[in-house]
């Protein structure tokens, strides 16, 4: 049995107590058996009983007298060092020494009691005495941990067990732990199993689901109660963290959300932000979001995972989509869905500006289109809708065009005015649309349009009138002059070709005068001027330009000859003759100053050509004679004397003012003689020079010879012309056509711009045809010329007078009888 009782001990007894106890229990046996022989008492007493509290009266319950007590010196043996109780010898009581606590002394096994001995000596004897010590219910009932927690997941099952730590009450019997009390009992019950061991287990076992979304820390009190009274208690505080399980699917928090975009929004715009709430927690409730859709709303549109915010990362057009749908998608880790939609209207913006599509254009137009003529068509296209589509097109204002609108968005340029090519030969059109949108937006295209060339303008000289001046004696083909006419048409219809217009100048066609080059319109001389016949003359140039049909206009041209210096004075008196011999009488009694004669000399030039001065060159006696300067007056300067010389011979330069100056000289023979006889003894003199004789002789026969001849071709041709004019005039008899008689101008230098004093003129007489001759006459002053012949001696003296002659119609041949006739006399 031993054994046994000591193993059973030593579960609840430090091993202190133990081997204590265990000698405890081997004397307690002893005592029992001791007391059965020498007699034994037994008290009982509570534990926890106050120091000094009487146990018994020991001398009387030993039957022993107070006296022996204190004679015998009795005492207590006790066992061990623990003193409990004591003895009071005087009073013959046992005492408690110190405080009992049972728990100490005997732990868990019952009855306890304390045996000892009460030894007296003289004589000695001792007696067993025995203090059971009954129990206090002073232990409460104790958890060694006073928390514990646990942590449990939601989704454990119903009947699920959890172990606890079962208290432990140091008291025994009645006050041992009698019971357990778990509260609140809501999701769990307390089940206790008694083990073989006699232990109990102290089991938690679910009873009702957990839910962490609901509660997530459950406290527990878990209260353990012993038997005692009053009864005692212990606790423990269960503390349970539910653990999650991700029993909660996120949650938006609309199915549908809806907003407006406008288009064109910048990306990075935040469109919308959806919210999903999931009850679970850590993973199972960290929700990411992500667009369910296909890829082309993927493109426009993304979701941050972890905000829910849809942004636009693409380029949303209202002319491509007006809508869009997201589906978006919610999720937990825990891999629980939901979703919702996105519904987002696309808001048009203005931003495309009107399409302007030529649809048919062209880019010339000749400038004499009619009004109303379409030159092009144009189609109007704007993407945007409502106001922002409607547009409106004109062109700029200051072009001849106008823009018809036919139908919707059709247009059609149109000409408005007339055109000119010669104004304006390009035209930029700027053709502007704008729409009404607000901002307004507007496009413009500029057509280039050419106006085609219609010869509508004929050459325009740049002058009214041309004059131009050549000098005479040009040589034949010298460019005088241009003309220039220009045409504001263009290329063909702007070549300029010059024409000589056909007219006369005296009678000969212009042609024979100038040629005008048909490109350039210089105009050439073709011949050879002569200021002393022609002075000026005009004709009409036609510049024509080159069109079909081609425009024309002319214009007059005057050409002026200039003179020049070409011909030399040419001496009119005194007259020169080969033969003859004319000499200026002057009487020996002439006074100083006597006018002796005057040299006449003419020049045909005009101007300083033409203006003469006259210079005594050589004289016989310079003494004697004077030229005037500027008149060619010969007079004497000193009284002529019976000493001067009956010849006297002066050479007279006549010198015009040109330049350079031409001259000419005249011989002046002057007789200084009273009597013509004397002149006539000493001319005779020196004209008989042997040489010049016999010269003289030759030609005389010469002229002789030719002379005759011609009177003879005269006298036949007279009689001829006779018959035949008396024929003519029996033939035409009745036809009485008038014979208008020609004059050409006279020639008259009427500018006086020389010095001549007087109007000296000269005759030229074309013998051939009197009609077209340019024939000038005049009548020169009276003269009295001296004709000294040296063949005959008499003096002739013959005022002249051409008009008889000319006013005979056949004085050519009469003018050639005459001379023939004088010829024959002379000889
Ligand atoms: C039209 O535009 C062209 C090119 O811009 C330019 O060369 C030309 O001078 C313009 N014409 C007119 C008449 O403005
Ligand atoms: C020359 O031009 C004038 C007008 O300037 C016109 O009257 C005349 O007919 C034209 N002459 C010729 C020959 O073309």
């Amino acid at each position: 049995l031993m054994p046994r009782f000591i193993q059973k001990d030593t579960l609840f007894w430090r091993k202190y107590y133990h081997r204590t106890m265990n000698r405890r229990a081997i004397l307690f046996f002893c005592l029992v058996s001791l007391s059965s022989v020498t007699g034994q008492v037994t008290y009982t007493i509570p534990e926890e009983m106050a120091k000094g509290s009487v146990i018994g009266n020991i001398a009387q319950d030993l039957g022993l007298e107070t006296k022996r007590l204190i004679s015998g010196k009795a005492r207590i043996y006790t066992r061990g060092s623990d003193e409990y109780i004591e003895l009071n010898r005087d009073r013959g009581v046992l005492l408690v020494k110190e405080r009992i606590d049972r728990e100490t002394l005997c732990g868990q096994t019952t009855p306890c009691a304390l045996h000892f001995q009460v030894i007296l000596e003289n004589p000695m004897e001792f007696y067993s005495a025995t203090v059971q010590i009954t129990d206090v219910n002073d232990n409460a009932p104790t958890f060694e941990e006073i928390k514990v927690e646990f942590k449990i997941s939601e989704s454990a099952v119903i009947g699920s067990k959890f172990v606890l730590e079962p208290a432990v009450d140091l008291d025994v019997g009645i006050n041992d732990l009698k019971r357990y009390e778990l509260k609140p009992t809501d999701n769990f019950v307390l089940k206790l199993h008694n083990n073989a061991d006699g232990n109990r287990n102290v089991e938690m076992v679910l009873q009702k689901p957990l839910d962490r979304e609901k509660q997530e820390h459950i406290s527990l009190v878990l209260t353990a109660l012993d038997g005692g009274e009053p009864q005692l208690s212990g606790t423990m505080q269960i503390d349970i963290t539910v653990l999650d399980v991700n029993d909660n699917a996120p949650v938006f928090t609309q199915p549908i959300y809806k907003t407006i975009v406008t288009e064109n929004s910048p990306t990075g715009t935040v469109v919308s932000t959806v919210t999903a709430s999931d009850a679970d927690e850590g993973s199972n409730g960290k929700i990411t979001y992500s667009i369910g859709n296909t890829d082309d709303v993927k493109r426009v549109f993304s979701i941050n995972k972890e905000s829910g915010q849809v942004t636009l990362i693409g380029n949303i057009d209202f002319e491509v989509s007006r809508y869009f749908q997201i589906n978006v998608r919610a999720s937990d880790d825990g891999g629980l869905t939901d979703s919702c939609k996105v519904m987002i209207d696309v808001q048009d913006v203005n931003d495309n500006k009107p399409e302007i599509n030529i649809m048919s254009k062209s880019n010339l137009i000749s400038e004499d289109a009619v009004l109303n003529t379409v030159v092009t068509m144009i189609n109007i296209e704007d993407k945007d809708t409502g106001e922002n589509g409607k547009v409106q097109c004109f062109v700029s204002e200051t072009v001849p065009f106008i823009l018809k609108s036919s139908t919707n968005n059709f247009y059609s340029l149109v000409t408005d005015s007339d055109l000119d090519r010669e104004r304006a030969s390009e035209y930029n059109i700027t053709v502007t649309c704008s729409d009404e949108g607000v901002p307004s937006l507007s496009s413009s295209v500029t057509l280039t349009l050419q106006i085609s060339d219609v010869n509508d303008n004929p050459p325009v000289f740049e002058r009214s009138s041309y004059e131009a001046y050549t000098v005479e004696n040009n040589t034949p083909g010298l460019s005088i002059f241009t003309v220039k006419a220009t045409d504001s048409d263009w290329n063909q219809n702007a070549r300029v070709s010059y024409i000589l217009e056909d007219s006369s100048v005296n009678g000969v066609p212009v042609s024979s005068y100038v040629s005008v080059s048909a490109d350039s319109g210089v105009i050439h001389a073709v011949r050879s001027f002569d200021y002393e016949q022609i002075k000026d003359f005009q004709f009409r140039v036609k510049a024509q330009d080159g069109g079909s049909p081609p425009l024309s206009s002319n214009v007059t041209v005057k050409i002026m000859i200039q003179d020049q210096n070409d011909n030399a004075p040419q001496v009119l008196y005194p007259v020169q003759t080969g033969g003859s011999l004319v000499a200026e009488m002057v009487p020996r009694s002439a006074d100083v100053g006597y006018l002796v004669t005057k040299v006449v000399a003419v020049d045909v030039d005009s101007g300083q050509n033409a203006w003469l001065s006259y210079k005594l060159q050589k004289a016989t006696d310079r003494a004697l004679f004077e030229v005037g300067l500027q008149n060619g007056e010969v007079r004497t300067i000193r009284q002529v004397t019976d000493k001067d010389a009956v010849k006297q011979r002066l050479t007279v330069t006549v010198e015009d003012n040109g330049q350079p100056s031409r001259s000419a000289t005249v011989i002046v023979n002057v007789a200084v003689a009273d009597s013509f006889p004397e002149v006539l003894s000493e001319f005779t003199d020196f004209t008989h020079d042997k040489e010049y004789n016999e010269n003289l002789t030759f030609y005389l026969v010469l002229a002789l010879a030719v002379v005759s001849f011609l009177f003879i071709t005269c006298v036949v041709v007279i009689i001829s012309v006779k018959i035949y004019r008396w024929r003519q005039s029996r033939i035409l008899y009745h036809s009485n056509l008038p014979v208008i008689p020609y004059y050409p101008p006279r020639y008259s230098d009427t500018l006086g711009t020389g010095t001549l004093p007087h109007v000296y003129n000269y005759e030229v007489c074309r013998t051939t045809d009197s009609r077209k001759s340019d024939c000038k006459f005049g009548r020169a002053g009276s003269q009295n010329v001296l004709i000294m012949d040296p063949s005959s001696t008499g003096t002739m003296q013959r005022i002249q007078s051409e008009k008889s002659i000319l006013d005979e119609p056949d004085s050519p041949l009469e003018v050639g009888f005459v001379i023939a006739f004088l010829s024959v006399m002379l000889l």
